[in-house]
């Protein structure tokens, strides 16, 4: 059978925005130390302390939001231990991930800078397992009051005299778990009563984002959006893809094909929390007011043999890719509710689109999937349907996950997965409610010969994006040939 697909190009679902395509950096692992921070001194090349190789790819990529300390880190994170001058900042255990040394030396003004250098929105996330209402409170005074106060005054102190901009701002990650073991009723009280000295100061209006639940707990996000939905702007949705079970994961390479498609699967169990979880929020926020934002997913693998259990490294290959395609296709199904996600993680921790060994970097499959979709970003979703193979025994996939959207000089973009790691996927697709007679393609691809096909620092390029032209167009129609496991992006234009 062949999969068909219709655009409808003169209708759209809504605006894809570019805070789906975030990202997450916390201080685990070699993600912020070594992945992005290197220090002045360093003999590589860097930024203020920051590397430049990776803010050049981060940069390309268009990076629009990126959250930080945490993650676990950010519920025993003091952020008066991270400023002031470097060689007097506390060092203290890292408790949650490996008990290794931090040093303290990306803080809140690093990773300000971090921020202003990539051009993209800070995403911080406050401290309620640990901290003080005080302390969350100063934060903010801190990074955005322009006037007299004490924070303020510490901050020129430190070097930085304008306050910067700070919109996204979370009280608390996963309360429910390493964020102090909460229960619902509990954190929506604790939620209440911090958030209300998060204060917007002058033009900075802090958009404010309350914990939500891990995967399928519909009893917290009832309680959170019963309790407290009237004081926040977002909640959040943690949920990673694991093979295995918890204890065994599975290995991010030279798995068993039987793994392929249950990862695949369970990848697009995504879109059943989603629509739950919007379910619920309906009911409170029927005028989708509040956001979901998905702000920790990805795939979750044991870590690579031989490095450290708490640093969480692993490989990213074929199956990375369609991970993020399939997912970063489910969110744009749902963007009138997920007006943000943010992968886990950045740089060498988990579903990372960068590693790095000393001086050296390499992009990840997963890289290819961000900067080709980037697209997408702010983009009108267009209305489609679909007519796709199954495939697969027991853990059935569709052949086929597609998405189209509409940018703002009326160029159309259509992103196709072909998830069947075995076959060719063919493809007929017309446009519908096209003004142009005929239509013009372009495109990119990004496939591999191995299901755990992967970038190393001796071969980087093993899986890397290369032009697409296995396609045939007549009038507005389209006929395609995919290879297996592959990630395409299609650009449609008038003739
Ligand atoms: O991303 C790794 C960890 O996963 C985060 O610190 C935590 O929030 C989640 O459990």
């Amino acid at each position: 059978m062949t999969n068909r697909i219709v655009i409808h190009a003169d209708r759209t679902k809504g605006t894809i925005d570019r805070n789906i395509y975030g990202h997450f950096s916390e201080h685990l692992g070699r993600c912020v130390y070594e992945g992005l921070w290197v220090g002045e001194d360093s003999p590589i090349p860097n930024t203020e302390g920051i590397r430049n190789d990776v803010l050049q790819a981060l940069r390309k990529m268009k990076i629009p939001v990126l959250r930080w300390p945490g993650g676990c880190f950010a519920d025993e994170y003091h952020w008066k231990d991270g400023v002031g001058p470097r060689e007097g900042r506390k060092r203290m255990v890292n408790t949650h991930w490996g008990g290794v040394v931090e040093n303290n030396h990306f803080g809140t003004h690093e990773f300000m800078k971090l921020c202003e250098l990539l051009e993209c929105e800070p995403y911080i996330n406050g401290n309620v397992g640990s901290g003080t209402v005080q302390e969350m409170s100063e934060w903010v005074e801190y990074m955005t009051f322009d006037g007299v106060s004490p924070m303020a005054e510490w901050r020129k102190a430190n070097g930085r005299e304008q306050p910067w901009k700070v919109k996204y701002f979370g009280v608390g990650n996963e309360n429910w778990g390493c964020g102090g073991n909460m229960r619902p009723e509990y954190y929506a009280d604790l939620y209440r009563q911090f958030q209300t000295y998060v204060r917007s100061y002058g033009d900075n209006r802090i958009h404010k984002i309350a914990c939500g639940p891990s995967e399928g707990d519909y009893y917290w996000m009832e309680t959170l959006m019963k309790q407290a939905h009237r004081w926040m702007d977002s909640i959040t949705l943690h949920y990673y893809t694991v093979p295995g079970v918890w204890s065994h994961k599975g290995a991010a390479t030279g798995f068993p094909e039987s793994e392929w498609a249950i990862t695949l699967r369970k990848a697009m169990h995504m879109e059943e929390l989603i629509s739950r979880h919007s379910a619920i929020m309906d009911q409170y926020d029927p005028d989708k007011r509040i956001g979901l934002i998905v702000d920790e997913w990805g795939t979750w693998y044991d870590v690579e043999p031989g490095t450290n259990p708490g640093f969480l490294y692993q490989q990213n290959t074929i199956r990375d890719a369609l991970v993020a395609g399939i997912t970063l296709h489910i969110f744009h199904r749902h963007c009138d509710r997920v007006r943000m996600a943010n992968i886990a993680q950045l740089v060498n921790v988990l579903q990372a689109v960068v590693l790095t060994e000393g001086e050296r970097m390499l992009l990840t499959p997963t890289y290819h999937v961000f900067d080709l979709f980037q697209v997408h970003q702010d983009a009108e979703l267009l209305d489609m349907h679909e007519s796709v193979r199954t495939i697969g025994g027991e853990d059935a996939l569709p052949q086929i996950s597609a998405s189209a959207s509409r940018d703002a000089e009326g160029r159309i973009h259509l992103s196709l997965c072909n998830l069947d790691h075995r076959s060719n996927a063919s493809l007929e697709v017309e446009l519908r409610g096209w003004a142009g007679a005929e239509v013009n393609v372009s495109g990119s691809i990004l496939s591999s010969d191995a299901t755990d096909g992967h970038n190393t620092f001796d071969r980087p390029d093993r899986v890397a994006p290369v032009a697409y032209t296995d396609f045939a167009v007549s009038g507005s129609q389209l006929r395609a040939n995919l290879p297996p496991m592959s990630v395409a992006v299609l650009e449609l234009t008038a003739a």
